[in-house]
C-alpha cells in the first residue's frame, strides 16, 4: 500500500468561508478519494490559520478576545468540510498546543543549524497579504503604494529575525532542476524558477508590532511571522518534531494544493525552511486558479462573495463539486456563472450520465423483472465499447495522477456519450421483440459501463455515485479501481431505479 499525503492551505479565520475555500478543499477531497480508489493509504489534512495581525484586528473589530474569536471562526471552516462531504484525516488549528510546540521546535532547529539571525528590518509590508514587497513590485495610487495583489502597503521599520533564504538559492534551483514535476502546472514551475533565479533576499521571520502569534523561543518581544508558523502546520499534523513518528515516516513529504496567490510561499520559502531544518521538500505543489463571479473579481467590497451553502442549496452538492472541476481546467482561472452551471448540469449530468442510468435501469425494471441474464456472446460492437472503457481508465488515471481533474472527467464523459450512442444504435426496446439474447447482452454491457463510469466519477460525486451503486446493487467495498474490469456476475439483479440528476430549469 502506498502512502499518500495531501493538504489544503490552512484558511485565515478573519472571514467566513467562501467558494474559494470550498474549491481548494473539494479539489483535495477528489484527489484524496481517487487515491483511496487506487488502494493507497491516504492522509488528508486541512485546517485554519489563526495567528497574525489581520486576525488580531478582526477580533478587535468583533470586540472579542483573539482566542474566543478564532474558536468561533474556526468552527465555520470545520463545519464546511463535512457539509462538502470531504473525508479528512485531521483538522489542524495553528492555536493547537501541538502546533505551537512544533513551530517552536522548527524555529529552534533552524537556529541550531545557524539559519536565523537577529537584525533590523525596513521595508514595504502589506498587512492584508502578510507579505513584504520590493519597491519595484509596487504601483502608486492616490499617494499610496499598492502591492501586485491590490493591497495597500506600509513602510515598516523594526527589529526582526531573519532566515538566510539567500543561501538557499542554488540548492532550490538544483532541487527544481532535478524535480521538474515538483510544481504544477508547468507554467507555474517556470514562474517560480525564474523568481528563484532572481535576487533572493533573506526573509524577515518575526514581528514585534503585535502579540497574536507564536512566541519566538527565548525572546518574548517577538512573535513568529505568520507564514513560518502557518507552513509548519503541514508537519505538525503528522507528528513533528518527532520525525521518527509512524505518520511522519509514512507520509512526509506530500502534495500541497494551493491557490496561485500563495504559490511563492509554498514553493520557495517552505522548501527552503524544510531543507534548512534537514527535512525533505514537498513532493509537489499544485497551484490552482481563481474564480470570478459572473466575470467580476470576487471581493468583499463588491459584495459578490459566493456562499458555498447558498450555491449547494440551489444546485445540489455533487452538481457543484462536478461543475467546479469539469468546467475549468484545474490550474486555470474560472468564471462562476449561473448560466454555465445550469448548462453543465443539464448536458452532462441529466442528459448524459443520468439519462443513461435511468433508461437502462428502468428498462430492466420494467421489461426484465429487474434481472439481466442469458448472455451467450458479445458481438463486435459490445467488445468495442468494453475495450473503449479500458482505454478510458488508462487515460483517466494518467490525468488524475497529474491532478488534471477536468481532463479525467472529460474521458469519462466521452465514454458515457459513446455508451448512449451504443444504446440508441442497439435499441434494446426493438431487440426485445427480435432477440432476447442480444437484448440481454446490450443491457449487460450498458450496466457494466454504468458501473465502471460510476467508479471513475465517485471521487468527484461520491453521494450521487452511491445512489447509482444502490440501484446497481454494488457494495461499497467493491468501489475500487481494482474492480474496474471484474464484470458483474450473471444473472444480475438490480434494484428499483430513480432519477439521480434532476434537470435545472434554465429560467430559474
Ligand atoms: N492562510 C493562508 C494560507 C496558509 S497555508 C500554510 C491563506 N488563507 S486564505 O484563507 O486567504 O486562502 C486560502 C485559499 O483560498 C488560497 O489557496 C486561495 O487561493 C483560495 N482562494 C481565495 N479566494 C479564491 C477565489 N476567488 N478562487 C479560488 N480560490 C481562492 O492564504
Amino acid at each position: 500500500m502506498n502512502a499518500f499525503y495531501i493538504t489544503t492551505p490552512i484558511y485565515y479565520v478573519n472571514d467566513k468561508p467562501h467558494i474559494g475555500h470550498a474549491y481548494t478543499t473539494i479539489a483535495c477531497d477528489i484527489i484524496s478519494r481517487y487515491n483511496k480508489l487506487l488502494g493507497n493509504d491516504v492522509y488528508f489534512l486541512t485546517g485554519t490559520d489563526e495567528h497574525g495581525q489581520k486576525v488580531e484586528k478582526a477580533a478587535n473589530a468583533a470586540a472579542l478576545k483573539p482566542q474566543e474569536f478564532v474558536d468561533k471562526m474556526s468552527k465555520n471552516f470545520q463545519d464546511l468540510v463535512s457539509f462538502l462531504n470531504c473525508e479528512i484525516s485531521d483538522f489542524i488549528r495553528t492555536t493547537d498546543d501541538r502546533h505551537i510546540k512544533a513551530s517552536q521546535s522548527l524555529w529552534k532547529k533552524l537556529l541550531d543549524n545557524n539559519q536565523i539571525y537577529l537584525s533590523n528590518y525596513e521595508g514595504w509590508y502589506s498587512v492584508r497579504d502578510e507579505a513584504f514587497y520590493a519597491e519595484n513590485e509596487l504601483t502608486k495610487k492616490n499617494d499610496k503604494f499598492i502591492a501586485p495583489s491590490g493591497a495597500e502597503v506600509e513602510w515598516i521599520k523594526e527589529e526582526s529575525y531573519f532566515f538566510k533564504l539567500s543561501e538557499w538559492r542554488d540548492k532550490l534551483i538544483d532541487f527544481y532542476e532535478k524535480n521538474p514535476n515538483a510544481i504544477k502546472p508547468q507554467s507555474r514551475f517556470n514562474e517560480v524558477l525564474s523568481f528563484i533565479k532572481g535576487d533572493l533576499k533573506d526573509l524577515s521571520i518575526s514581528r514585534t508590532t503585535f502579540k497574536w502569534g507564536v512566541p519566538v523561543p527565548n525572546n518574548d518581544k517577538h512573535v513568529m511571522y505568520v507564514w513560518i508558523d502557518a507552513l509548519c502546520n503541514y508537519i505538525t499534523s503528522i507528528g513533528y518534531p518527532d520525525t521518527n513518528n509512524e505518520n511522519f515516516k509514512k507520509y512526509w513529504p506530500g502534495l500541497h494544493v494551493v491557490g496561485k496567490d500563495i504559490l511563492r510561499f509554498h514553493s520557495v520559502y517552505w522548501p527552503a525552511f524544510l531543507m534548512a531544518a534537514d527535512l525533505e521538500p514537498p513532493t509537489r505543489v499544485f497551484a490552482h486558479g481563481w474564480w470570478t463571479n459572473e466575470g467580476e473579481k470576487i471581493s468583499k467590497s463588491l459584495g459578490n462573495i459566493i456562499d458555498p451553502y447558498e450555491v449547494v442549496s440551489n444546485y445540489g452538492l455533487d452538481q457543484i463539486r462536478f461543475f467546479l472541476f469539469r468546467e475549468v481546467p484545474f490550474g486555470n482561472d474560472g468564471d462562476f456563472s449561473k448560466g454555465s452551471i445550469a448548462q453543465r448540469i443539464n448536458a452532462d449530468l441529466s442528459n448524459n450520465f443520468g439519462n443513461l442510468v435511468q433508461r437502462i435501469c428502468s428498462f430492466i425494471n420494467k421489461n426484465c423483472n429487474s434481472t439481466v441474464s442469458n448472455i451467450v456472446n458479445y458481438n463486435d460492437e459490445d467488445n468495442k465499447l468494453i475495450a473503449f472503457s479500458i482505454n478510458k481508465l488508462d487515460k483517466y488515471k494518467q490525468y488524475m495522477n497529474e491532478q488534471s481533474i477536468d481532463k479525467s472527467l472529460k474521458e469519462v464523459f466521452e465514454l458515457l456519450t459513446e455508451t448512449n450512442v451504443y444504446v440508441d444504435k442497439q435499441a434494446p426496446w426493438i431487440l426485445k421483440k427480435t432477440s432476447l439474447e442480444r437484448m440481454n447482452a446490450v443491457l449487460f454491457v450498458s450496466l457494466e459501463i454504468i458501473r465502471r463510469s460510476s467508479i471513475l466519477l465517485f471521487p468527484v460525486m461520491p453521494g450521487s455515485c452511491e445512489k447509482v451503486f444502490s440501484i446497481l446493487n454494488v457494495d461499497k467495498k467493491d468501489i475500487t479501481l481494482n474492480n474496474y474490469q471484474t464484470t458483474l456476475s450473471e444473472p444480475y439483479r438490480i434494484n428499483e431505479s430513480f432519477p439521480v440528476f434532476p434537470r435545472i430549469d434554465i429560467d430559474d
